[in-house]
């Protein structure tokens, strides 16, 4: 594996005269490589050599910014990307950020291209160290009310059952986010204030905005009230979620329901997206079209199907064979239970037969041996 921090795909010939003789005449003057060939042998180098910093050029991007990100982000995951331009258009600027690109410049670059790469390599050294580095999963409804919320909930506790470790649940469905109140830990901060404080954002301010829920699992509700305008930008909600990462083991969100913004722009920064459908042809539709729209993504989404009836009109096979995907997990109904448990106040009791494929999926999840007393069913049938 190549030891090259930076590599420059630039095929505008100004760009990259002006970038490379910047680079050259630096001081101490910054080790770099140069890629001219096409988009998908980038990727294949990127994926080999692991490069940190990646100087691109938009003009040199084939079809959407953020699908190329993504690309990047998965052939390279702990790449930094510095966009280059010709030009300062907002429209191009306000389009890189939001595809999550690190740094935006443009010509001249003698005053800002150095001090931008020292920046992002001086921080990745300081980052690989002491981060903890902890896992995010996400549930996303195919549609309204498959089940997203009552499954974050179960499967962030039995995670913590499972695990001991540090969980905590993020409500991200901010329109109508219920994860307060199934947890009891109503609250007046959201996700939205740890974005409005990024700048200052830090373990104490961190406690200050999450509720525990019972020790080591925390809640961040979403807001009380949301309008449109309240909505996050993007780039700052995925370095909140960098930020979750290094203050807990496991970090579970609950993304709402169908292929929405919120959902669509923490993709990159998740590590497992758990798409929660029932049998309704509604919902499977939705989950057709999502898994669809995510091809892309591989073995990061997975398929969870929910209130699964005890006899099916078509098998588990028929289903994969439609969905075009294999399933995660199959987990029973039990309406009445669950109305039971909330109606008191709770979740359901661990002895519960839908309690226990919650803590068998978290099982899963974690790639842990579920608890012996729980080793009841499996996750189908
Ligand atoms: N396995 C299950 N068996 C029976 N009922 C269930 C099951 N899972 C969820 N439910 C019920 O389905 C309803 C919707 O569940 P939930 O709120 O978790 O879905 P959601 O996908 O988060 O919905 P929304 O789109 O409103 O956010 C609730 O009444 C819940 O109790
Ligand atoms: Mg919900």
């Amino acid at each position: 594996m190549s030891s090259i921090k930076l590599l420059l795909h630039i095929q505008d010939e100004n760009l990259s005269r002006e970038a490379v003789r910047t680079l050259k005449e630096s001081s101490p003057p910054l080790d770099f490589e140069q890629h001219d060939s096409n988009w998908n042998s980038l990727l294949e180098r990127l994926s080999k050599s692991q490069p940190e910093v990646l100087l691109l050029d938009l003009s040199a991007v084939p079809g959407e910014l953020n699908i190329a990100m993504r690309q990047l982000r998965y052939y390279s995951p702990s790449i930094k990307v510095i966009a280059l331009h010709s030009s300062a258009d907002p429209k191009t600027i306000l389009a890189a950020m939001r595809a999550g690109v690190n740094e935006f410049l443009h010509p001249p670059f003698e005053d800002n291209l150095q001090p931008a790469v020292q920046r992002i390599l001086t921080a990745s050294t300081s980052e690989g160290v002491p981060a903890m580095r902890g896992k995010l999963i996400g549930f996303l409804s195919a549609k309204g009310g498959c089940g997203a919320t009552t499954l974050a909930c179960h499967v962030a506790c039995e995670l913590q059952n499972l695990t001991r470790k540090s969980v905590l649940l993020a409500d991200l469905d901010l329109t109508s986010g219920l994860v307060g109140f199934l947890m009891k830990t109503p609250s007046s901060y959201s996700i939205l204030d740890a974005i409005k404080n990024l700048a200052r954002l830090d373990e104490s301010l961190w406690k200050a905005l999450i509720v525990q829920h019972r020790p080591n699992i925390a809640v961040i509700p979403a807001p009380a009230s949301y309008s449109r305008w309240d909505h996050p930008d993007e780039n700052q909600l995925r370095q909140v979620l960098q930020f979750m990462r290094t203050q807990h083991d496991w970090i579970v969100l609950d993304l709402g329901r169908s292929l929405n913004s919120i959902a669509t722009a923490v993709l990159d920064e998740i590590d497992q997206l758990f798409l929660v459908s029932t049998l309704e042809v509604v919902a499977l539709h939705g989950l057709k079209s999502i898994v669809h729209g995510l091809f892309e993504q591989g073995e990061k989404l997975q398929l969870v199907l929910n209130r699964t009836p005890k006899t099916m009109d078509i098998t588990t096979q028929e289903l994969e064979k439609i969905l075009g995907r294999s399933l995660y997990a199959a987990l029973p109904n039990d309406y009445m239970g669950l109305y039971q448990s909330y109606s008191s106040g709770n979740l359901l009791d661990s002895n519960n037969r839908l309690a226990q494929h919650f803590a068998m999926l978290a099982s899963k999840i974690a790639g842990i041996p579920p608890l012996k007393n729980k080793k009841k069913f499996a996750l189908f049938g």
